[in-house]
């Protein structure tokens, strides 16, 4: 790119803002792109296509990054560069201009965030912090959200669309990761509450296929960072084929929030541990809400269950704690499972996407080979690797498919697996089949993913850390990734 810059320079004898200007009209690709011609040293050129960059509005000095939070510390008021956009930065002046050359009058946003937000507060890792902070970061998501005693939602970009949604004819998911995993939750609840087909998708496949969308569809884009690459190419395509599409985005400003027409932020504040903890629940609770909003205005949900989920949601933090409470126990449960080579997780209706959750969470940061599995489908395929040595985690909490996940328990145990259970306080049928259990609140099946997976984040963190592993840090991932 630099030596392309260059030539271009040569070639039209211009400076480098005009020889960045043509560049940039002909590379394809991603980038972030920060320069400085040593003939102009107090002026820098930045421009970005696909990744993000953020520059920070200091006193005297701009910063630059491709998130908000290394740059907090310094100013809270940033400006988020957009593709096809020059930044030139001098030391008290920002000037941004497209590529055609008309000045563009910058949008300086103000941060809503804490310098203690990114810093570990006191706990070895930011991962465990993240998991500890769950009781206040899904407080905050329900905060000025749900009243449970005006029996409302009150969420401006659900409302302002509220006729498009309810009229979806089908909602697709598209995610990544363990925002995918949200997504195949809210596939349970949003046919379950709205009556609404729901498709969940990969956005690698979704962006590479020739997807079916009409006008009337709904998408839904979830992310954490809001700059996965795969996710922002694919509701571009379904944007362009005329789908509405909803953000639900934790990183407020970013590329997903905006691209989006509307959107719900999971407020769960900066993530910085690379296995999503907090963002994932707050994912839910968002879904959760957006779910019940369309579901009350449809007439798909009757009052009483309304209500009974309105107040169910206004638990979870208090339960959350709870359920933190269990992880010296979930410690040593590490410590005992640590050495295992192999991990099965197995759950069913809501709880089966948890399962799919703590398999990743363990591979991410433990690097032990762990299968999430949808619990019946085991017969298929996984019974097959059953033996003493293996370590079945079981995520079977009080729900519409409890005796059937007895029966897989039965089947696991028959061939000699070791049971490791999540199950709701008072199941005392469990207990006399499984080797060790997690006893968690009770709570509807609907929201029992919110408390259940936290046990799973415990147990992949503890083994981690019992390995020695940086769990921040695991090999070969990224926080955010924003290549294909
Ligand atoms: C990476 C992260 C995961 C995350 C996934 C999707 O793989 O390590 O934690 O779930 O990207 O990211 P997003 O920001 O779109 O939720």
């Amino acid at each position: 790119m630099l030596n392309f810059i260059e030539d271009i320079q040569k070639n039209n004898n211009c400076g480098l803002e005009e020889a960045v200007r043509i560049a940039l009209r002909r590379v394809v690709g991603a980038y972030v792109i920060v320069l400085l011609d040593k003939d102009n040293p107090d002026t820098i050129i930045a421009a970005r296509k696909g990744s993000p960059l953020v520059i920070g509005i200091g006193k005297g000095e701009h910063f630059l990054a491709s998130d908000a939070s290394p740059i907090i510390e310094y100013t809270k008021e940033v400006v988020y560069v957009n593709d096809y956009e020059l930044a030139i930065l001098k030391a008290d002046e920002i000037i941004l201009k497209n590529l055609g050359n008309e000045k563009l009058t910058p949008y300086i946003q103000k941060l809503d965030m804490e310098l203690a937000a990114i810093e570990k507060g006191g706990y070895d890792h930011f991962m465990l912090k993240e998991i500890f902070e769950q009781p206040d970061t899904i407080f905050d998501c329900l905060r000025g959200r749900l009243d449970v005693e005006k029996g409302t939602i009150t969420m401006a970009g659900i409302q302002q669309n509220i006729e498009k949604l309810k009229n979806a004819n089908r909602i697709i998911m598209i995610a990544c990761g363990t925002s995918w995993h949200a997504g195949l939750v809210a596939e349970y609840i949003f046919e379950e509450l709205c009556r609404i087909p729901v498709e969940v998708e990969y956005a690698s496949e979704f962006r590479y296929r020739n997807p079916v969308i009409h006008q009337g569809d709904v998408i839904i884009a979830i992310s954490q960072s809001g700059e996965t690459a795969d996710t922002i190419v694919a509701i571009e395509k379904a944007k362009e084929n005329g789908a509405f599409i909803l953000g639900v985005v934790n990183v407020v400003g970013s590329s997903i929030a905006r691209i989006s027409h509307a959107g719900a932020y999971s407020h769960a504040g900066p993530e910085i541990g690379v296995a999503s903890t907090k963002a994932f629940t707050g994912q839910l609770a968002v879904l959760v809400m957006i779910a019940l909003k369309i579901a009350k205005e449809k007439g798909t949900i009757d009052a009483t269950r309304y209500m009974h989920l309105l107040n169910e949601l206004h638990n979870v933090p208090e339960k959350v704690k709870e359920v933190l409470e269990l992880s010296p126990g979930i410690r040593k449960l590490a410590i005992k499972y640590k050495d295992a080579k192999d991990a099965l997780y197995l759950g069913r209706g809501y709880n089966f996407p948890v399962a799919l959750e703590g398999a990743l969470k363990l591979k991410e940061i433990s690097y032990i080979h762990a299968e999430g599995y949808p619990a019946a489908e085991m017969k298929h395929g996984p019974i097959a690797l059953v033996e003493e040595t293996l370590p079945v985690v079981f995520i079977a909490t009080k729900d519409s498919y409890h005796e059937k996940i007895i029966s897989n328990m039965q089947e696991i145990k028959a061939r000699r697996g070791k049971v490791i259970a999540v199950i709701s306080h008072g199941d005392d049928i469990i207990p006399k089949m499984a080797d060790d259990t997690i006893v968690i609140p009770e709570a509807d099946e609907l929201i029992a993913p919110i408390l259940s997976v936290i046990p799973m984040q415990l147990l992949a963190y503890y083994i981690g850390v019992a390995k020695g592993y940086d769990v921040d840090k695991p090999r070969n991932l990224a926080k955010s990734v924003t290549v294909e």
